[in-house]
Formats: structure tokens, C-alpha cells, sequence
């Protein structure tokens, strides 16, 4: 197999593409930023107590979950799912280029590198070695869900409308997403989500989906599908 191709990102972290995919990790936007402003500050604006639960889809380079460990509200406990395919990545990354921000958790890095799981007073991390699409239907209520699969053109099985009915059955709080596709956005409005985007200019927009009333500005739906006439086809 063609070896993983390491890229540089905009605001100095590393990410990687993927041969089999064909897809990066993380948009050329940097992958801390994209994480930050796409995932965890979304995130945990809106979920603020003192035991969260966040599944991670997928685990990747992991810088959803180490990104939710450095940036956690104060004295909360995490406990993270996240299913990952691949094994072998996850076991390379205790030599992955991270940013120097990640060098407080490099411990943490390396035990879930090893073994796929981490465990101290306040943190818990279970990467499954599973399809994500079995593992979901196995997992409790979660709070936050970080939906981070490579697109809907190669990864067709985590953006369905059976994936997010299963999704949907965890009963988040939260779901956030890079992807801002019409299909992605109906499936999830579908399901009785509102949608949201976030509000900061200087990176593309994705989408936040919650069942709750949340501070963000919220995406006109029913005047969108209104223009759309194939709501199947892909706008991303
Ligand atoms: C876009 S990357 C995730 C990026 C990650 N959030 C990060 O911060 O690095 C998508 C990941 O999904 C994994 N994957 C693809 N299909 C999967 C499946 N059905 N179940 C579990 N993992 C899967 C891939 O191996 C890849 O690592």
C-alpha cells in the first residue's frame, strides 16, 4: 500500500492524506484550527458540566480527543469513545509530529498510541479497533458527538440516514461536522436536529446540529430546501 504522505497545514501543524481514501486528515486550514473552531470550542461551549461523554468519530490522528483533553471546561470529567479501523496508524502516532500544544499530554499520546485506551481521575479514552458503524450501536447516551469521517464520496457508510438514526439513538446533546452537504444537513433535519454554523470568519463553516436551542447562528433549513431541487446531490 502507497505510504501516508505528510502535509503541512496553514497554521503550522501536521496532518496526513490518506493513500486509501485519497483524503487528509485535516483541511489545509491546520488541524488544530479546524478541530478548535469545527469540533471542541463548538462543543464545549454548548455542554458545559461536570461529567461529559464525547464519541469521536473516528479516532485518526486524535486530534479531536487530545484537543478535548487540553481544552476541557475546568474541573470536568471526559470520558471519550471512538472507534478507529485503522490500528496500525493509531499505534504509529507515539512518533507522529504534534504540536508542541500537545506536549503536556504526550504521556496521555503514548499509552493510547500503545494500547488504544487511557484512564486517570478526570479522563478516560477507549479507542475501539472496530467498524464505527457496529461500535455505535454498543455505546450509552453520549454528550458531544464530533462526526469526522473522511467525506461522503469515500466514506459513504458514516453519513447515511440508518448511520445518524443509530447516532440519534445516543441522544447527544451536540453533533459537529466540517461537512456542510445538503443530503448530510436533510438527514439530520430529518431527525428533528436544528442546524447551526459557527460564527467564526476566519475558517469555513461546518455544521452543528442539536435537538437543544444553542447560541449559534442557525441555518434556514426549510428556506434552503425550498431552492433545492435534488436534495441527493452533494454541494461539497
Ligand atoms: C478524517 S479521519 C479522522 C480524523 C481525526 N478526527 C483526527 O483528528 O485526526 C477518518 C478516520 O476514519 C477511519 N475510518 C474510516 N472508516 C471507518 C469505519 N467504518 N470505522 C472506524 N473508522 C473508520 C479512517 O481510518 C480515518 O482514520
Amino acid at each position: 500500500m502507497t505510504p501516508f504522505i505528510k502535509i503541512p497545514t496553514k497554521d503550522g501543524s501536521w496532518t496526513l492524506k490518506n493513500p486509501h481514501f485519497n483524503e487528509c486528515y485535516h483541511s489545509s486550514e491546520g488541524a488544530i484550527t479546524e478541530t478548535l473552531y469545527k469540533h471542541v470550542y463548538p462543543a464545549f461551549k454548548s455542554v458545559n458540566q461536570p461529567n461529559i461523554t464525547i464519541l469521536d468519530i473516528c479516532f485518526g490522528l486524535g486530534f479531536n480527543t487530545f484537543l478535548s483533553i487540553l481544552n476541557r471546561p475546568k474541573n470536568s470529567n471526559l470520558k471519550i469513545y471512538s472507534p478507529e479501523l485503522d490500528e496500525k496508524l493509531v499505534k504509529s502516532l507515539i512518533n507522529f509530529e504534534y504540536p508542541k500544544e500537545f506536549d503536556s499530554i504526550k504521556d496521555i499520546i503514548n499509552e493510547i498510541s500503545k494500547k488504544g485506551y487511557y484512564k486517570d481521575s478526570s479522563v478516560e479514552v477507549e479507542v475501539a479497533f472496530e467498524d464505527a458503524r457496529t461500535y455505535i450501536t454498543t455505546l450509552p447516551q453520549v454528550d458531544i458527538v464530533y462526526q469526522d469521517a473522511f467525506s461522503p464520496k469515500v466514506n459513504t457508510s458514516l453519513w447515511t440516514i440508518e448511520y445518524f438514526r443509530d447516532i440519534d439513538n445516543l441522544n447527544p446533546q451536540i453533533i459537529t461536522t466540517y461537512s456542510v452537504a445538503t443530503p448530510i444537513r436533510y438527514a439530520l433535519y430529518t431527525l428533528g436536529y436544528t442546524l447551526y454554523t459557527h460564527e467564526y470568519e476566519h475558517i469555513r463553516k461546518g455544521t452543528i446540529a442539536s435537538k437543544h436551542s444553542l447560541n449559534f447562528e442557525q441555518v434556514d433549513f426549510e428556506q434552503k430546501l425550498q431552492r433545492v431541487t435534488n436534495p441527493f446531490y452533494y454541494t461539497d
